[in-house]
């Protein structure tokens, strides 16, 4: 199977892409991995969760995902983020969640452009790395106003955007549409990554063709897959043992978190049980557990079980 002519990236996911799972894909590959996002209001008033999440020293290829309005604290957890080694710098302007499009942020900014161009201009003339963009094809069908829009943040400095291909009103339903990403790719020079349901080197390749992108970006095609940003890349699923992965990612979870790792954990191994024989039954055991130890037991029995 030829490889991939492009990158394969790691989407962005809150509560998923910390650095336990970032360092589970990185057992697989070097591509370039996406924090989970930062809130960069709650990174100024130095709260520990964003603190923590903003601890990529030891890593390379990260870029560091930000989200808000407030144009100091963007600049100012930008900076850090280039600091403690950051490859690059993203906005979020997709993101849906109602907490967000309240005060503006996320998926709002698609609806203001002149701040969203101010925001990208005032980041990217202050630090050292790229800045991108990861945003929508529009607020909903009747507004799909992503052409205009991506020519805006390419004005205003944007270096990259990552467009996952469907509107803030789909949400997650139906099918990303790639074809549209190829009206951006036809209107601005910077790369464009597309993004959205490609789950396989089939759909990645398709994807690419469909958009002429620079490159993919995956995000729930890993989950409980860590191995699968280098599977989509070389068309080839690399060897592993199942059972060690998931004891590996629980204890760098523990290790990471805490006890809170044990919980944070559950949905992970739901994850990699999923489409396995008996899945309902261990995963219902391993959420009404507490304990550690015969929490790796039965993840010991059930993967054993199911390679
Ligand atoms: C659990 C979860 C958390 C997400 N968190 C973020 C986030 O923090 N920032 C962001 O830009 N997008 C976030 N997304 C959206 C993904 O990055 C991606 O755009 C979307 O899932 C579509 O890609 P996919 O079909 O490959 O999953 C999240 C998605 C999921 C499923």
């Amino acid at each position: 199977m030829p490889h991939l002519p492009k990158p394969v990236l790691l989407a962005p996911m809150a509560g998923v892409t910390d650095k336990p799972f970032r360092h589970m894909v990185r057992l697989f590959g070097n591509q370039v991995l996406f924090t989970e996002m930062m809130g960069v209001e709650s990174f100024h008033r130095n709260h520990p969760t964003t603190r923590k999440m903003m601890s990529i020293q030891d890593e390379k290829n990260i870029v560091v995902q930000l989200v808000g309005v407030n144009k100091e604290a963007l600049i100012e957890a930008a900076q850090a983020a280039v600091d403690n080694g950051a490859i690059g710098v993203d906005i979020n302007m997709g993101c849906p969640v109602k907490k967000l499009i309240t005060n503006g942020s996320g998926a709002a900014l698609m609806r203001n452009p002149l701040l969203a161009a101010e925001l990208t201009e005032a980041i990217s003339s202050r630090v050292s790395v790229p800045v991108s963009v990861k945003t929508r094809l529009g607020w909903d069908n009747e507004h799909i106003s992503i052409v205009d829009f991506a020519k805006t943040l390419e004005s205003a400095g944007a270096s990259r955007l990552e467009i996952h291909a469907r509107t803030k009103e789909e949400g997650y339903a139906g099918q990303a549409d790639w074809g549209i990403v190829q009206r951006v790719k036809e209107s601005v020079s910077i790369p464009v990554i597309v993004n959205g349901d490609i789950v396989d080197h089939l759909s990645a390749k398709k994807a690419l063709s469909s958009s002429q992108a620079e490159g993919v970006m995956v995000g729930r095609g890993a989950l409980g897959r860590p191995w699968m940003l280098t599977e989509i890349e070389t068309g080839t699923t690399p060897l592993f043992s199942k059972v060690d992965l998931v004891l590996q990612h629980l204890d760098l979870l523990l290790s990471y978190y805490g006890r809170k790792g044990l919980f944070i954990a559950r949905k992970h191994i739901a994850w990699y049980a999923r489409g396995q024989k008996g899945v309902a039954e261990f995963c219902q055991s391993v959420y009404a557990d507490t304990e550690m130890i015969s929490v790796q037991r039965k993840i010991k029995s059930f993967f054993k079980e199911n390679i």
